[in-house]
């Protein structure tokens, strides 16, 4: 009925998410933020059903602090709690709305700390048949922004930049990985060398290497394109392994999931691709993407409804099993 997010721009100068100004940011926000998202719903506490909320994975002081907020008022107002796994949620974030995919459907999960391919066979029923042995695709995006100067989170810098630029013009290599997994930390050392080397490689060449000045005048001419050639390389590794995922299962209701399905170029060549290849795809809504709010919900509203709570004495982790 109502999906607040409450953003922590605490961060931005440090070129990341600091743990622990998270966790004291989400100390500050979550009483104004479940007031505002209950103002937003035109209701009060006694109207809601449950209290869910994200148990893992995640940073585990910010979790602790939902964890901790959701326990209590779950033990004030003698509702069901109910933990939700975020990624599963981010997974499930496709079931909100009118335009939903049948099971078993295949969702690539791109986000800031995760790259995935997970099969859904059910609201509550998902494995994970591909996933990053390195950095994830979100993370991909904003260490290469990072290199280019920009400022976190750099993913969508680079998507805007990219519109203005053409894709084709620099080439960074695919990584060959075995099955179904991803692999991004040598497409980084890649655009590393690239730059030190002011275009001229893409690997370590002592005859190459500029000096930081003609380095960054390199970046300021040909940002467009760097960028365009960036995203454009990390989209087709993402959507060759979703390919390779379709051909295994033979799953052909395909959606994405996670803050990097915002991505503009995602978006296109992933419909562009269903269309050629006979696909159904589901994309989010865009305030679906990144975290949020509904998307607990609804994993949540799965578990209300075969009575999957959980006792009081749960405790949040920052890793999770499927
Ligand atoms: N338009 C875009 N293009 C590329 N990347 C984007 C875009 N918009 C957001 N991102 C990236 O999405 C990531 C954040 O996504 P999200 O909020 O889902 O991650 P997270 O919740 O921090 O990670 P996780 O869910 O794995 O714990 C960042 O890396 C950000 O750069
Ligand atoms: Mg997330």
């Amino acid at each position: 009925m109502s999906n607040y997010i409450a953003g922590q721009t605490v961060h931005e100068k440090y070129g990341g998410v600091i743990p622990e100004l998270a966790s004291r940011a989400h100390m500050q926000n979550i009483v104004p933020v479940v007031d505002t998202a209950l103002a937003a719903a035109g209701c009060d506490l006694s109207a809601v059903d449950a209290i869910a909320f994200t148990q893992a994975p995640g940073l585990i002081g910010a979790l602790l602090v939902g964890t901790q907020f959701a326990k209590s008022l779950s033990l004030a107002l003698d509702k069901p709690l109910i933990a939700v796994h975020h990624m599963q949620a981010h997974v499930l974030a496709n079931l909100i709305g009118e335009d939903k995919p049948d099971f078993p459907f295949l969702c690539l999960t791109v986000s800031g700390g995760h790259t995935q391919i997970v099969l859904c066979e059910s609201p509550l029923k998902m494995k994970v048949i591909g996933e990053t042995i390195d950095d994830a695709a979100g993370e991909a995006f904003d260490k290469s922004a990072k290199l280019l100067g920009l400022p976190y989170p750099g993913g969508p810098l680079i998507d805007k930049y990219a519109k203005l630029g053409d894709p084709n013009r620099f080439k960074f290599t695919e990584p060959q990985i075995a099955g179904l997994d991803f692999s991004f930390s040598g497409l980084k050392t890649s655009i590393l060398y690239f730059l030190k080397n002011a275009g001229a490689s893409n690997v370590y060449k002592e005859e190459f290497l500029v000096d930081e000045v003609t380095r960054q005048q390199f970046i300021k001419d040909n940002l467009n394109d760097i960028c365009a050639s960036i995203q454009s390389r990390i989209v087709s590794i993402l959507l060759n392994k979703l390919k390779k995922a379709v051909k295994e299962t033979g799953v052909k209701d395909i959606c994405i999931a996670g803050g990097v399905s915002a991505n503009s170029g995602l978006r296109t060549s992933l419909t562009v691709m269903g269309k050629e290849n006979g696909w159904r795809t589901f994309i989010p809504a865009f305030e679906y993407c990144t975290d949020n709010a509904a998307m607990i919900a609804i994993a949540g509203y799965y578990k209300f409804l075969t009575k999957d709570f959980a006792e009081l004495s749960i405790n949040p982790s920052a890793r999770a099993e499927w």
